[in-house]
């Protein structure tokens, strides 16, 4: 059987998009030398238990191949444990509260009306380039308070990032891998120096923004330094635009490729937040995270050796058959939805409340002013040719 996705040129190692369900919940890996986690349990154990599964993966990681990346280290969440991981996430979370996101909703708007008119005159858009891609970078940089009109920047950054980890292999130590690093702590450091001026300028010309508000939170007398600022800003610019820009593409998509989803939800509009949710499930734009193993342990029947890389596929467990009926089925009533896009547990994503409600925002005025919104019959969705990324590079639509 063909599916959507093999259509759509979707990575062929995706294969639980093609319909493929895994064989087993654990799976070793030896070309990448990675343990793989599928099954839905498996992975929320994973995400449960930081003590056996650390988010810092860079121990597993040769020392060779990652020289020059402690520097990156400070102030990035993503990969830190415990109580550190604890306390800075409480100092940001003073700083991006849930009010200053429900306060982004009138720019939220206003932004996307302006991104559309931009294209209204004609019959046609580009989704990902017109309306899915600017939006969450503006609003992330307007959020921290850094000119969006750099936003080019941003992109080129990023798209090389993605690109430098791209074919990444934990086991090959071979000097194209290391070259591969090298280029992706390359794109980082560009990004870290330029968010490193904003940052001491806000120190001296505090301001209304999220880079002023984390040189200023203070919990216990502790504040942050500004490298730490510097690389949590770094994570919230790429993290919280490129999964936003996949979330309203596929959201589009699913809704797209399902017109009677697609009409029910044109209909009643209270249904939107669940069209999303399910497509969070459906293609959930972070297909996978990473962690580290402390010690031996055992998991879906295999035995993990101390010191190795598994990566738990959230993509592939919110498919899975024990947790959800019919899970290659686009059902935006499913309820309940305990989907893991935005992971779980002491790392659950920061920005799910932002992403949301951008994804609320923009399909409800996209269903507003485009009344026969649908794909362009003479050119087809590409997605990302990413193992660790589930979304669309480009969606022709017409109306
Ligand atoms: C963490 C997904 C949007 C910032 C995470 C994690 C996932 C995720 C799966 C957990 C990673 C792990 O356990 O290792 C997504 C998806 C998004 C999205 C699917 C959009 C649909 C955003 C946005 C922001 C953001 C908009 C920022 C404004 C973060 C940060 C973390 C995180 C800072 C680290 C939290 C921690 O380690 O404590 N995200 N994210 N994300 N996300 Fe998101």
């Amino acid at each position: 059987m063909t599916s959507m996705a093999d259509t759509w040129g979707i990575h062929e190692a995706q294969f639980w998009l093609r319909g493929q369900a895994p064989e087993a919940p654990v799976r070793y890996d030896a070309e990448a030398g990675i343990w793989c986690v599928y099954g839905y349990q498996e992975v929320q154990h994973v995400l449960a238990n930081p003590a056996t599964f650390s988010s810092n993966t860079q121990r597993v990681v040769p020392q060779e191949m990652m020289e020059g990346a402690d520097q990156f280290s400070e102030g990035n969440l993503i990969q830190m444990d415990a109580l550190e991981h604890k306390k800075l996430r409480g100092l940001i979370s003073h700083a991006f509260t849930p009010k200053v996101v429900a306060d982004m909703e009138p720019r939220i708007a206003e932004l996307t009306h302006e991104l559309l008119d931009a294209v209204a005159d004609g019959n046609r858009m580009e989704l990902v380039n017109d309306l899915a891609y600017p939006l969450p970078v503006i609003v992330i940089a307007e959020l921290l308070g850094v000119p969006a009109s750099d936003r080019d920047k941003f992109r080129e950054w990023g798209s090389a990032l993605m690109e430098a980890t791209q074919e990444f292999s934990f086991v090959d130590r071979t000097e194209t891998q290391r070259k591969r690093l090298q280029d992706a702590m390359q794109q980082v450091a560009k990004l870290g120096d330029y968010l490193r001026e904003h940052v001491e300028d806000r120190r001296r010309n505090p301001r209304e923004d999220l880079i002023t508000k984390l040189v200023q939170a203070e919990v216990d007398g502790e504040r942050l330094s500004d490298n730490e600022v510097v690389n949590f800003s770094n994570v919230l610019l790429i993290a919280g635009h490129i999964t936003t820009t996949m979330l309203l593409g596929n959201s589009i998509l699913c809704l797209d490729s399902h017109p009677e989803w697609l009409a029910r939800v044109r209909a009643d509009r209270s249904m939107v937040p669940a069209a999303i949710e399910e497509a969070l499930r459906y293609y959930s734009p972070f297909a996978g995270t990473a962690r580290a193993t402390t010690t031996e342990t055992e998991l879906g029947g295999e035995r993990i050796p101390a010191d190795s890389l598994v990566v738990t596929f959230l993509g592939v467990a919110n498919r899975d058959p024990k947790v959800f009926t019919d899970p290659d089925t686009y059902d935006p009533t499913r309820d309940p939805n305990p989907h893991m896009a935005f992971g779980r547990g002491a790392h659950f994503c920061i920005g799910a409340p932002l992403a949301r409600l951008e994804g609320r925002v923009a399909l409800n005025i996209l269903l507003d002013r485009f009344p026969h919104l649908r794909s362009d019959p003479d050119s087809s969705p590409v997605f990302l040719p990413s193992l660790s990324m589930t979304g669309l590079k480009e969606l022709p639509l017409v109306f």
